[in-house]
């Protein structure tokens, strides 16, 4: 499929409409698919260690105590530190990959996190006996899946297509998924098919191929048109702006596009001034949109689907169910099925009913979980009980079709566009970390917490999901068909978000409204105003886009 064909005549380019580039350029879907390998090693990475830790070779060369039967066993801490070595190292990662990004560009930050990533594997996959070199190892890897699990939607959200980007960015989502599934085949794999240090080394030794062939294929890959264009590379950013929606660079799409780069860059620039790393507490409407991300994001694991994904093997132990593989290839499989919906519903239903009925949806299948567990399953003979242990099973796979289907892809896909790109990496790292530190937190906390309540925990998640639900509502713009710096200007004019999705900035602009809105807001929406009346004239043009390199001479000041 190639784009539009080159417009001769002013009525040409008036007739291009959005129409012409709702198809996804087979491009678009090439990049999809290999920036989304960032969430592949995401997904691989934590997939595969409840595997290792039963594995009896591993068991043989790195548990620190026998259990009462005198088989080799690790401690809590032992493997709560190989556990979640990894976590505090994404954590780690998240928060410097911002920077770094902005310095060295999106594309080769992926390729340095990849490498990094690489050489967490080695230290792993050379370990004899030694239990620490290990964990230091998952903590090496940890730093290049904490720099990936930013970098890969930043990159995603930057370079889509608006008609497509929520889509792109939860393909990134269904490979995390796809690298948790794959993991556990391969652990099942292995432990059935090998004794010895094969059985936890070739899982490992199979984590060099994702990075490889991200960090290679990448090198094919544009930068990213927006950190391009900040840099003052601006034919770049255009040709890959025209790339990445298949059409010329004199499409309406394209010049209204560069243009909405252009004057919210010109409107940054205008100041001069030197940029703090603090401005994303203190730059326009940012406390609200930073706190906003590392909510949606802590939220995202306070749901409660890491408690099946790392714990799902011991709660079905207890409802009856024994084979601790058919309990991840269920979990695994449905959670990889599902996320398919999530890609069609970002789109088509929007952010925020997808969120909000995603939230309710969980809430109501936790809420049941839990009662049923709590109240009629008999949790010292579950056998006694079969219907419960079924019920039970049945709702976690139906929570987790709501969650891969909604708040797994979209909360990715909402925190990388919320933010200006001036703010974008380290607002987005910010946001990432606090997914890692409440993952790590669930992780290390759910084994206490069962012991105490058992399965009254699901209430403690369900009363998160109505948590998000509200959330979402009160405090979510709808995002849905929207440029990136339409959304700056959508939250900087402090837009309902629960009447976002009708909002049109020509309606917000009555004298009523600019007087009302504080001078930043007044100043954005005079920005918008210009760009609106740019593309308005850029429409009648037939000689394509005026690229304007980037100058002082702000079309708005902030
Ligand atoms: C979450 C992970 C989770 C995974 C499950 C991701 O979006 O951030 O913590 O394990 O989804 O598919």
């Amino acid at each position: 499929m190639s784009g539009a064909a080159t417009p001769e005549t002013a009525t040409d380019v008036e007739k291009q409409t959005d129409s012409t580039v709702r198809y996804i350029h087979p491009r678009v879907i090439l990049m999809g698919i290999l920036v989304s390998m960032g969430g592949f090693i995401f997904g691989y990475d934590t997939g595969q260690i409840s595997g290792f830790l039963e594995m009896s070779d591993f068991l043989d060369r790195f548990a620190d105590q026998t259990d009462a039967d005198g088989n080799p066993a690790f401690s809590n801490s032992r493997s709560g530190a190989i556990v979640g070595l990894l976590s505090i190292g994404t954590l780690i990662g998240a928060i410097i990959a911002g920077p770094i990004a902005d310095k060295l560009g999106r594309k080769y930050s992926i390729i340095l996190w990849n490498i990094v990533f690489i050489v967490g594997v080695i230290v792993q996959i050379v370990t004899t006996t030694k239990w620490y070199q290990i964990a230091i190892g998952r903590w090496v890897a940890g730093l290049g899946v904490g720099g990936l699990s930013v970098l890969t939607p930043m990159y995603q959200s930057e370079t889509a297509p608006r008609q497509v980007r929520g889509a792109l960015v939860s393909c990134y989502q269904l490979f995390i998924t796809l690298g948790i599934f794959t993991a556990y085949c391969i652990n099942y794999g292995t432990e059935d098919d090998y004794s010895g240090a094969p059985q936890w080394r070739i899982p490992i030794g199979i984590g060099f191929i994702w990075p490889v062939v991200m960090a290679v294929g990448i090198l094919f890959l544009p930068e990213s048109p927006r950190w391009d264009y900040r840099k003052g590379n601006v034919d770049r950013a255009v040709n890959t702006i025209s790339k990445s929606y298949g059409v010329p660079e004199t499409h309406q799409q394209v010049v209204r596009e560069v243009r909405d780069i252009k004057a919210k860059l010109d409107a940054e620039t205008a100041g001069g001034a030197k940029h703090h790393w603090y401005e994303i507490f203190t730059g326009p409407r940012m406390l609200y949109r930073t706190i906003l991300g590392i909510v949606l994001q802590a939220l995202q694991q306070l749901v409660g689907a890491n408690y099946f994904f790392y714990y799902g093997t011991t709660i079905f132990t207890s409802t009856g169910l024994s084979n601790s593989y058919v309990t991840s290839m269920i979990l695994g499989g449905v959670n990889f099925g599902t996320t398919f919906l999530g890609l069609y519903v970002v789109d088509k239903f929007g952010r925020r009913k997808s969120l909000i009925t995603g939230a309710l949806w969980m809430f109501v299948c936790f809420m049941i979980f839990a009662s049923v567990g709590h109240y009629a399953l008999n949790r010292d003979d579950p056998q006694a009980t079969p219907s419960a242990g079924t019920a039970m099973i049945v709702f976690a796979c139906l929570f987790i079709a709501g969650f891969a289907s909604t708040w797994g892809p979209i909360v990715w896909a909402v925190v990388g566009e919320t933010y200006p790109s001036r703010y974008r990496a380290r607002a987005m790292g910010i946001a990432t970390a606090s997914n890692w530190t409440f993952n790590f937190l669930i992780s290390f906390f759910t084994p206490f917490i069962t012991a105490d309540i058992d399965f009254a925990y699901g209430y403690v998640f369900g009363g998160c999901c109505f948590v998000g639900a509200v959330v979402v509502y009160l405090f979510v713009c709808e995002t849905q068909g929207r440029s990136l710096e339409e959304i700056d200007t959508m939250y900087v004019l402090k837009v309902k978000p629960w009447k976002s999705s009708k909002w049109r900035w020509e309606d917000d602009l009555t004298a009523q409204n600019m007087v009302s809105l504080g001078p930043e807001a007044r100043q954005a929406a005079k920005r918008t105003e210009q760009a609106q009346e740019r593309r308005e004239v850029a429409s009648g043009e037939a000689n394509g886009v005026e690229r304007g390199e980037p100058s002082n001479a702000a079309t708005a000041t902030r």
